[in-house]
């Protein structure tokens, strides 16, 4: 056996050497990557800087196309993932692989369901799923529930979940916690703290800035396709860090001034829906932008869902423009049509038309924009129309007749966008409108979200990123377990007002208890 490294220069557990993919174009050239054991190593980048590519590489989904990579010192060539699992290399993805039909507990051991006489071993698969879900602050989680009963921020939880409990060397984290909110990330932060203690090699992945300062060592950062630098993150600034990865200064910008809030948009009134929403009341105003926080699970999202028309509501109101008469929605379809967008918060299942092109993702809600006389498409205008809104938000491709699933995470994420503010709707909700969006093109989408609001519109945002709500909304409705905790102005808030305002209805004694019985 070979002497044990010096422990101030341990070899890397992995080392790249001259990395590179090509698509239809160059997507990554010439990277040279270590990863040392016990380390967290983040990689920043703007949308389609390569980010996900260099992961998927690394853990066998995609073979490069030039480079090699070496693994405790032998060659690594992985060739798909499971070869890449056997080495000790696992990858949470960017997005969600759960299989929705099946429960919490099967998705975490798919591979590896207990066996007994040739029958899955439920009891023992529970309490080993109890026992996982646990570590990861998750103890409140039925691991029998099927997983598409659940959220966006608890699936991403239970994908965790599912690599973090198998023997890694490498774990690979691509935007873990776009979806998660504050206690959430506290959590996996400390899952990762102690993988990190034992020696496991962490790449993290994440837009969030702040995020990668408190939980990295090291930072690498790549800018189309190239690796700029890899320094000690404790050697970077944030403007630093977006500097480099961006190629230029962005300014500190306040979205929310100058505007002023008009008449009653939309009027909600004791929507209830489950457990999940409970008693919900609240007016949306012409000419504002109107932030929902709270924490994973707090019905926010089902709130937006139940306005829509995508579900159904057990009760309650919902008034448009200052009608006596309630509206009340069927379906989408039937909202769309009063002048209502909701983009969702889960783009892979709900938004995104994965078999077509960036154009019909585009267009789609609003072909009779399009449409000349006799219903006829003109292809032109739609062109152009596509053209400008790949260029107002930097969608990074090649042709607006590109596949959807060609774009990276955070491209997908901005053809959504477009889409809604393509619609012209007059009161549009967006829920999670920057998950997964670089620094840069989430200031864009500020600046039209901002737009629409001295337009006229009622914008309502649900964010689980709370700087974004307090940069970009004039009021804050805060959600706990159902219910509108509390709604603050601008100027009004604090962070500290907002959180204890998303945790009051876990606090409030009595109604926690008559929640859980
Ligand atoms: N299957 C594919 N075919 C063609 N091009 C692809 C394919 N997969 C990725 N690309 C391109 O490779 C580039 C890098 O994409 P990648 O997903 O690695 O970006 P990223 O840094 O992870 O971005 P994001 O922050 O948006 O997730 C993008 O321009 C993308 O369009
Ligand atoms: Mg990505």
């Amino acid at each position: 056996m070979s002497p044990a490294p010096a422990p101030s220069h341990p070899a890397p557990v992995v080392r790249l050497r001259g990395v590179g993919k090509t698509y239809a174009t160059r997507v990554l050239d010439g990277i040279d990557l270590d990863l040392f054991p016990g380390e967290v190593h983040a990689l920043v980048g703007e949308n389609g800087a390569g980010k996900s590519t260099l992961c998927r590489i690394l853990s066998g989904l995609t073979p490069a196309t030039d480079g090699g990579m070496e693994l405790n010192g032998q060659p690594y060539r992985p060739r798909s993932k499971r070869d890449g699992e056997g080495a000790g290399v696992h990858m949470v993805m960017q997005e969600l692989n759960l299989i929705g039909t099946l429960s919490v507990a099967e998705n975490i051991f798919l591979d590896h369901l207990p066996h007994r006489a040739g029958w899955i071993d439920f009891p023992k698969l529970y309490q080993r799923a109890t026992e996982v879900l646990d570590r990861i602050g998750m103890r409140d989680l039925d691991p029998r529930t099927t997983v598409d009963q659940l959220g966006v921020g608890p699936q991403q939880m239970v994908e965790i979940a599912a690599s973090l409990w198998r023997q890694c060397r490498i774990l690979i984290l691509d935007e873990p916690t776009a979806a998660l909110t504050e206690p959430e990330v506290k959590q996996l932060f400390e899952q990762i703290r102690n993988l990190r203690a034992a020696g496991v090699a962490i790449l993290y992945i994440s837009h969030r800035l702040e995020e990668i300062r408190q939980i990295a060592d090291r930072i690498s950062i790549l800018r189309d396709g190239r690796l700029v630098g890899t320094q000690p993150a404790a050697s970077l600034t944030l403007d630093e860090i977006v500097r480099r990865m961006v190629g230029r200064e962005l300014g500190a910008e306040s979205f929310a001034e100058g505007r002023t809030a008009g008449a009653v948009a939309l009027s909600v009134r004791h929507l209830r829906r489950g457990h999940q929403v409970r008693d919900v009341s609240f007016d949306a105003h012409r000419g504002e932008i109107l932030g929902f926080a709270g924490l994973m699970g707090s019905g926010r999202t089902e709130t937006m869902r139940a306005i829509f028309g995508a579900d159904q509501p057990d009760a309650g109101d919902v008034f448009l423009h200052g009608n006596s008469q309630p509206s009340r929605f069927r379906s989408p379809r039937e909202a769309v049509q009063s002048g209502l967008a909701l983009l969702n918060e889960d783009r892979k299942a709900q938004g995104l038309f994965l078999s077509l092109g960036i154009r019909e993702n585009l267009t789609i809600n609003a072909l009779h924009r399009l449409s000349g006389f006799g219903g006829w498409l003109r292809r032109s205008d739609e062109t152009s129309v596509v053209r400008s809104w790949i260029d107002k938000l930097a969608v990074r491709c090649h042709s607006p007749d590109q596949g959807i699933v060609e774009l990276s995470g955070g491209n997908q994420q901005k053809v959504i966008v477009a889409r809604w503010l393509f619609r012209d709707c007059d009161i549009l909700i967006f829920d999670e409108p920057t998950r997964g969006v670089d620094i840069g093109a989430r200031f864009e989408i500020y600046h039209l979200l901002a737009d629409l609001a001295a337009q006229g519109k009622a914008v309502i945002v649900v964010s689980s990123d709370l700087l974004e709500l307090m940069s970009l909304c004039d009021r804050i409705a805060v959600m706990s377990a159902g219910r509108l905790a509390a709604t603050f102005r601008r100027g009004e808030w604090t962070q500290d007002k907002i959180m204890a305002a998303a945790l009051s209805e876990h606090l409030a004694p009595t109604r926690a208890t008559a929640a859980s019985a």
